[in-house]
């Protein structure tokens, strides 16, 4: 059994093939986490004392006492706030006296095989055989708060879920102002923090600092997870390498506002925290109500980068794409953005869908410029009907041209967003995010619609589901071009604002919903500006994700294997463009390296460039990953990381 309560010693030791993380129910009802790291045997638990360590000046509970025990100076299992922990808290809940004070203790526990599903929330999934699930339940005996820690563990990949439940057992209403999926008090802060950092056109550079005393970490305010810091943190040992040294990944399934922080105390202990980012956060719980919070995936390696890049990799394959054809060969495509921009017609996508057919290309994904009167970024985001001056036939007969010649079809949609200069927004201006009173801002000359509301994503879905049913689409491009500003629903009652940017991004994900489940056979590529929502929650529903918009060979070689860190190679999409700082083999050669298409006017190529091409398709794995571990020498990156 991959999880076992010990009755005597009171403690829970949640085993991997690679790792064991141990739970203790201390003096009190206290969780206490007593470690996390590699696979020990069971005898090796009662040498885990609890240590007593410098709590001087720190309350301790009143009826325990002020002995050993303070929970400022404990490895607390999940911390709460205003009870004598002083850290960061996980969790912090105002009850209706209006404190926030929140004391969790333990109350029980349940152990079965599989996994359960999160309400409301993309996550991994598993058969019945292939993981175990403890759930701990804890509550405030004051206001009968009470939460459920649910941890999984998939005992043959070296990985560990954690996500919560908070449920109001009062009958008065309570407000979440911090719900964490994830606390661990690690008993040494000598690790180095590893983040992915970036920005629009450069994402998911790898960067690697010291801990330090006090707090450090990483978040997104943005809306969305954001090209500028990903939901993934990894604490590593110093001499940690790619194939050496302890490291433990952590990722968050989630694409909204995120924080992912380290508090380093007094007694050289660290405390990590991920889950929704508390700023612009909060819920109102309702009596009987319960909160889900996202999970986060834990990932623990003896062995180095490599091997904790690899076990994301094939978890993330195995057990959260949900695609059921994920693991077939992915389709090459020409995509028309860097090949004409708005500039495109039936006929000219027509003579590309010639051309890449002669290439051996197995797809035309129709992007940006097709619908409302867009010719430019400047208006029709909202009105998802064909433009007719450019499709003077309609969608159908063209989409059906492309299939006769032999291609599969795919097409691009910005959902979530509206256009001042579009019939939508002239219907139905309230339904634009916006605070009241205020003018909402513009970027990229959009606005970005309420997908929060119901009636919103019905609107929106009831476009999207004629053009889909209407025809033989094989591929989605989903946008998304802008953070979100003003961030407010028309809808939402005053003690009810804060919860805007998680409803928003959970009417992101029913949206997304309906699309896979409706259409399971659609391969779906999300895409933000590029990599602006490259996340787990994402690849549930969506296999593959445009990496960047830099489609520059020599960018690509870092933004690629910064993405390579936590994300498997075939999430990537990764496409030859016309950009110069290459010749078309070593673009080809990166590109290749994920999920593998084209961005340029195939139409103008010579012979010799034809030929070249149909090298490329061809032979698609063999001899690849070799160019491609001689490109990361060639640019001192010492290591490739495979799968
Ligand atoms: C974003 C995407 C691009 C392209 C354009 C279209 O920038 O990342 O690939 O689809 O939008 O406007």
């Amino acid at each position: 059994m991959a999880i076992i309560f010990n009755e005597q010693s009171k403690t829970f030791k949640l085993d991997t093939s690679i790792s064991s993380y141990i739970i203790k129910i201390y003096e009190g009802g206290y969780l206490l986490n007593l470690y996390y790291g590699r696979k020990i045997p069971e005898n090796m638990i009662e040498g885990f004392a609890i240590r007593a360590k410098n709590a001087s000046f720190s309350p301790a509970d009143s009826v325990m006492g002020e002995g050993d025990f303070a929970p400022d100076s404990a490895p607390i299992e999940y911390g709460c706030d205003g009870a004598g922990d002083f850290r960061i808290s996980a969790i912090k809940v105002r009850n209706h006296n209006g404190d926030s004070v929140t004391d969790l203790r333990y109350l029980s526990h349940k152990i079965y095989q599989g996994k359960p599903f999160i309400k409301d929330m993309p996550a991994s999934f598993a058969e019945k055989d292939e993981a175990t699930t403890l759930e701990i339940t804890t509550v405030d005996k004051v206001t009968n708060l009470q939460v459920t820690l649910v941890y999984t563990v998939f005992e043959a990949l070296g990985v560990m879920t954690k996500s919560v439940q908070i449920k109001n057992n009062s009958d008065k209403d309570m407000f979440i102002e911090r719900a964490f999926s994830l606390c661990n008090d690690f008993p040494k802060m000598d690790f180095d923090l590893i983040s992915l950092y970036g920005r629009h056109y450069f994402e998911r550079k790898i960067e690697r600092r010291a801990l330090a005393h006090g707090l450090q970490g990483v978040e997104s305010n943005k809306g969305i997870s954001s090209h500028c810091q990903n939901p993934f943190v990894a604490l590593v040992a110093k001499e940690t390498d790619e194939e050496r040294g302890e490291a433990y990944g952590f990722n968050l399934v989630y694409s909204g506002n995120f924080s992912a922080l380290v508090e380093c105390d007094y007694n050289d202990s660290a405390r990590l925290i991920m889950g929704i980012n508390p700023n612009h956060f909060s819920w109102k719980l309702r009596p009987a109500e319960t909160f889900y919070t996202p999970e986060v995936v834990c990932v623990y390696s003896p062995n180095g980068l490599g091997e904790m890049s690899r076990t994301f990799h094939k978890f993330y394959n195995k057990h959260l794409i949900k695609w059921k054809r994920k693991y077939e060969k992915r389709p090459v495509l020409i995509n028309s953005w860097e090949a004409a921009y708005f500039d495109i017609n039936s006929e000219k996508l027509l003579d590309f869908a010639v051309a890449a057919k002669d290439l051996g290309i197995d797809m035309l994904v129709m992007d940006d410029g097709w619908f409302g009167h867009r010719n430019n970024d400047k208006s029709s985001l909202g009105d998802w009907f064909v433009n007719q001056e450019k499709f003077p036939d309609g969608l159908t007969p063209f989409i059906d041209k492309v299939h006769e010649i032999g291609l599969k079809f795919g097409i691009w949609f910005e959902p979530e967003m509206i256009s001042p200069d579009s019939d939508l927004f002239r219907a139905h201006p309230d339904m634009c995010v916006h605070a009241k009173g205020r003018a909402p801002m513009l970027g990229r000359t959009q606005y970005v619609l309420d997908v929060s509301r119901e009636d919103v994503r019905d609107l929106i879905w009831e476009q999207l589901d004629a053009i889909l049913s209407a025809n033989k689409i094989d591929y989605v491009k989903w946008d998304f071009n802008r953070y979100i500003s003003d961030a407010d629903s028309a809808i939402l009652p005053a003690d009810q604002k804060k919860e805007f940017f998680h409803r928003f991004i959970l009417g992101t994900y029913d949206l997304m919903n309906r699309l896979t489940t409706k259409y399971p056979d659609i391969l779906l590529e999300s895409c933000s500006g590029g990599g602006g929502r490259f996340d787990p929650a994402m690849l549930y529903y969506s296999p593959q994700i445009w990496t960047s918009d830099n489609t520059d060979t020599i960018d690509r070689l870092s933004i690629q294997f910064g993405t390579s860190l936590c994300y498997p190679a075939s999430s990537m999409g990764a496409h030859v463009s016309d950009y110069p700082r290459a010749f078309y083999g070593t673009k080809a050669d990166v590109a290749l390296w994920g999920s593998f298409g084209y961005e340029l006017d195939i139409r103008k190529l010579t012979e010799e460039q034809k030929a070249e091409f149909k090298g490329h398709i061809a032979p698609l794995l063999v001899g690849l990953r070799k160019s491609y571990i001689h490109i990361c020498k060639w640019v001192n990156f010492e290591n490739w990381r495979g799968s």
